[in-house]
This record gives structure tokens, sequence and C-alpha cells, in this order.
């Protein structure tokens, strides 16, 4: 299914941030030819290549995957990472605020066939940045949420990522609000799952759900590892909201990552005008910034504990 050796070349032809490239299990592999690079260990993961794929999933509607997945492409562009955003979710919110074209080949197409012509004429460039590539989302794509796919229908996106053209150094993957053929390929296809939730009543049997459902993924796919929980509109002066995360942290310890991410309007603001968190020119979205910088960093570093397949 993957083609290993031209896959190597691919990773050949770029240079990834120094910021990952240069530490030791980096997510770039030893592929140029100076003393530094040479130094720097070879990482290879699901698709033999220094590409690293991450998956955003919550099994809840409207906790913040969107928002995080398009937080970490904001992040992964602004540090020089070469991004695709695959938008799973027939929503399609995370195209929309993209801003690419939705005519043309979309992730439906690309599911029912991931032939290479395919999946490269599927590429849109995003206005966000010259960095970002997109695979658009289609309403299409629900005829395609079949409840009990079979191996080969799950297998399908990770076909089609190993053909993109050339390799990005990140694939993040926007899913669906439920656990049904899109958000299966999406953990199938991935290094890492990004689990979201809010600090609800509801927020510990969520998370135990979505982990359940990465480690069932697990079972047959050994590359995948869920990264962490992002706990997402925390109002820090809030009771419940303390009570809650305090009660998610006992139970998922180190899974829930750092920072929490806080409710601010900044964000509805940035999304509303289809504009990257990044480049929103107030306080909070600064602030907010630098938290999914953060996420972006430790998602790249946990790239040195993979394992080869
Ligand atoms: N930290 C936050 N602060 C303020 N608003 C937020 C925050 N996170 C998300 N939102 C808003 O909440 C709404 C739902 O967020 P989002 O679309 O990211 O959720 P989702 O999990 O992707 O939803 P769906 O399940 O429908 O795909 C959006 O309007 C978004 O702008
Ligand atoms: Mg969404």
């Amino acid at each position: 299914m993957l083609s290993r050796s031209r896959l190597h070349v691919v990773a050949a032809r770029r240079t990834p941030p120094a910021r990952w490239r240069l530490s030791e299990g980096s997510v770039s592999g030893s592929v140029g030819t100076s003393p530094i690079r040479q130094s720097v260990p070879v990482i290879v993961g699901l698709y033999g290549v220094a590409m690293l794929v991450a998956s955003v999933l919550s099994l809840k509607g409207g906790v913040g995957k969107t928002t995080v997945t398009l937080g970490l492409v904001s992040a992964a562009v602004h540090a020089g990472l070469e991004t695709l955003l695959v938008d799973l979710d027939p929503q399609m919110n995370a195209t929309a605020t993209v801003e690419v074209d939705e005519s043309g080949p979309s992730i439906a197409d690309v599911l029912a066939n991931p032939r290479r012509s395919i999946v490269n004429s599927s590429l849109r460039l995003s206005p966000w940045s010259e960095r970002l590539r997109v695979i658009p989302g289609s309403e299409a794509a629900e005829s395609l949420n079949y409840p009990d796919p079979t191996a080969k229908h799950l297998a399908r996106l990770t076909t089609a990522l190993a053909k993109v053209e050339p390799a990005p150094d990140l694939i993040l993957i926007d899913c669906p609000p439920s656990l049904g053929q899109l958000t299966r390929s999406g953990l199938v296809a991935a290094d890492r799952a990004i689990l979201v939730t809010e600090p609800s009543l509801y927020a510990v049997t969520g998370v135990q759900r979505a982990l359940e459902a990465v480690q069932q993924e697990r079972m047959s796919h050994h590359h995948l590892q869920p990264l962490g929980v992002v706990v997402n509109r925390v109002r820090p002066r809030m009771t419940e909201h303390e009570y809650r995360l305090a009660e998610l942290r006992d139970l998922f310890g180190p899974l829930v990552l750092s920072p929490t991410l806080p409710d601010r309007a900044a964000i509805q603001q940035a999304q509303g005008a289809a504009v990257p968190i990044h480049d929103w020119p107030t306080a909070g979205a600064r602030e907010i910034a630098v938290m999914f910088d953060a996420l972006l960093d430790r998602l790249m570093r946990s790239a040195k504990h993979r394992t080869k397949v």
C-alpha cells in the first residue's frame, strides 16, 4: 500500500524548522547532507517519512474540535511548518474558516477513490498561508460515514495521505462528532490523537469513551497514540469548571494537556473573520496564540516517541 522508497525521496526534498529539526528525535529525519542534519536520527512513523499526522476528536459536538484544529494549524504555519489540513467533518466548518474554494474534488472524492491524481487534485492552497494546503470537507462525506466500516474502507485515508506531494511536515485532521467511518479513518491514519472536551458534567465519561475508541483502534494500528486531552472553554473562577478540571486531572493525570484553553471572545471573532488566531490583533488572541504554540510544541516533541512500524 505505501511505497516507502518513494516516500523517503519525497522527505529528502525539504527541511522543516530548526526548532524541531535539530532536537534529538525530532519529527524530521537526517535527510540532508550537512553534518548537523546527519547527526539527527531518522524518525520513521506510519508513513515512512518525517511527517506527523494528528487527528482531533471528541464524541460530543460543539466542544472545540475545529477550534483546536485551526489553532494548531495557525501555530504550525507561523512556526514555518508545511501543513496540511484535512476536513473530515461533513459540516465543513474548518474548510469554510480557512477560506478555500469548495468546488472541485473534496475529501468525499478522496475517500471514494484514493488515487494519486485525485488526492493531489483535491489539495487547495489557503489564503491563511502559503504553507497551508487543505483537503476540503464535503457534505457528501456524510454518505461515507458508515457505522460499521470494513478495514479496507478505514485504510483509505491512510492510503491517500501517503500520496500527498510534496509530503507536508504536519497533517491535522478535523473529525466529525461521531465514531463512524470518518472519525475511525482519521484515527487509523494518525500517529497522534488529540481529544477535546469542555470541563462539564459529562466530560469524564466523554473523554473515557473517546480514549476507549483510540485504544480500540490502537489494537490493530500500533502507531496510534493519544497525545492527550485539550480542556477547552475553561472559566478559571467558575467553581463547576475548577471541580471538573480537578476531576479530569485525577482520572487522566498527565493526559490532561497544559495549557487548558480559556473561554475567549477573540476565538469566535477570529473564526468569524476567517483569520488565524496568530493574526488577530487583540490581547486575548495573543494569549490564545501562545497557548496553541505550546500545544503544537508538545505535539511535535511527542514525535520523538514514535516507533518504527
Ligand atoms: N475557547 C473558546 N472560547 C470561546 N469560544 C469558543 C472556544 N472554543 C470554541 N468556541 C466556539 O464554540 C463554537 C463551537 O466550537 P467548534 O466549532 O470548534 O466545536 P466542534 O467541536 O468542532 O463542533 P462540531 O462538533 O459541531 O464539529 C464555535 O462557535 C467556536 O468559536
Ligand atoms: Mg467541528
